[in-house]
């Protein structure tokens, strides 16, 4: 059976020895928690050409992505490794100064692999050290130390442990924080954006200081979502155009999505 591969746009991201990462890429994260088709899935995704997966210490997902990068080279779906772009994130109950490096180096064996792409703080929450949890207890909410967890953040990048280093779910004032202590800064905000919840004054912050932004739920985050679950998909204007053109909903691109 033969497979077909699309090419998809990179964007260069201005941490020194990152490479380019690819602009599309597959989440990995599920509710509940069970992985049994996470690796068969990844697998089929790299087939037809997906060289972007983003997982997490807290999705429990890094195991069987491992196995699929690995087999994908096995196969010979990828040459190597290199060419697969691996974006982890730091789970809340990490967000110390000492507890960053571990993390990742936790994160690197479960994935097999020597060094991520991309390293992000998942959120500007900082929990009570203790196991991977969710959803979080509010009462082990602890102040985050935005200078000492970036410096950890910083040590794993100086390491070669992560290619490149960002965060996820950070507002404009969480990002004045982080600028005021970085000596390298972040490379990608990951935050939810769609045609629903545009980021309008995020993306015009961050297109100024040089931060990538990376789009999560581009169709509308069903349990977490900011912008209110199926407002993407049950668009009447998304409807609309996607008529007109003859697509799905999901098909139809926006200014958001650029
Ligand atoms: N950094 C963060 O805090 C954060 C938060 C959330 C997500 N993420 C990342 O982003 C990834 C994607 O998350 P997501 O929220 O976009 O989840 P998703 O599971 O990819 O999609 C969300 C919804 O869109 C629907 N959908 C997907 N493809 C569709 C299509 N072609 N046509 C119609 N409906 C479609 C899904 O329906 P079905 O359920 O029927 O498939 C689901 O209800 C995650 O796996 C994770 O890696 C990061």
């Amino acid at each position: 059976m033969g497979s077909t591969t699309a090419a998809v746009p990179e964007v260069a991201l201005p941490s020194g020895n990152a490479r380019p990462m690819p602009a599309i890429g597959m989440g990995t994260s599920k509710y509940p928690l069970v992985h049994e088709t996470t690796r068969d899935a990844v697998l089929a995704a790299m087939e037809v050409g997906f060289r972007h997966f983003d997982t997490a210490a807290l999705y429990g997902s890094e195991p069987p992505l491992g196995e699929a990068v690995a087999e994908g080279v096995r196969r010979g779906l990828v040459a190597s490794r290199e060419e697969v772009f691996i974006t982890s994130k730091l789970w809340c109950t990490r967000c110390h100064p000492g507890l960053v490096l571990p993390s990742l180096r936790e994160s690197l064996q479960k994935l097999q692999v020597e060094y991520v792409d991309l390293y992000l703080i998942h959120l500007p929450v900082s929990l009570k050290p203790g196991p991977t949890a969710f959803p979080a207890k509010r009462e082990d909410a602890v102040p985050f130390d935005f200078e000492g967890v970036w410096r950890g953040m910083e040590e794993c990048h100086r390491l070669g442990l992560a290619k490149a280093i960002g965060v996820s779910n950070f507002t404009t004032g969480h990002l004045d924080k982080i600028l005021a202590a970085a000596t390298v800064p972040p490379a990608v905000n990951q935050v939810e954006m769609n045609p629903a919840w545009q980021q309008r004054k995020l993306r015009a912050y961050c297109a100024e200081k040089g931060i990538h932004v990376a789009a999560y739920s581009p169709l509308g985050g069903q349990r977490w979502s900011g912008s209110g679950g199926n407002a993407v998909l049950e668009s009447e204007v998304l409807a609309e155009i996607a008529k007109a053109r003859g697509k799905s909903i999901a098909q139809v691109r926006t200014p958001a999505d650029r």
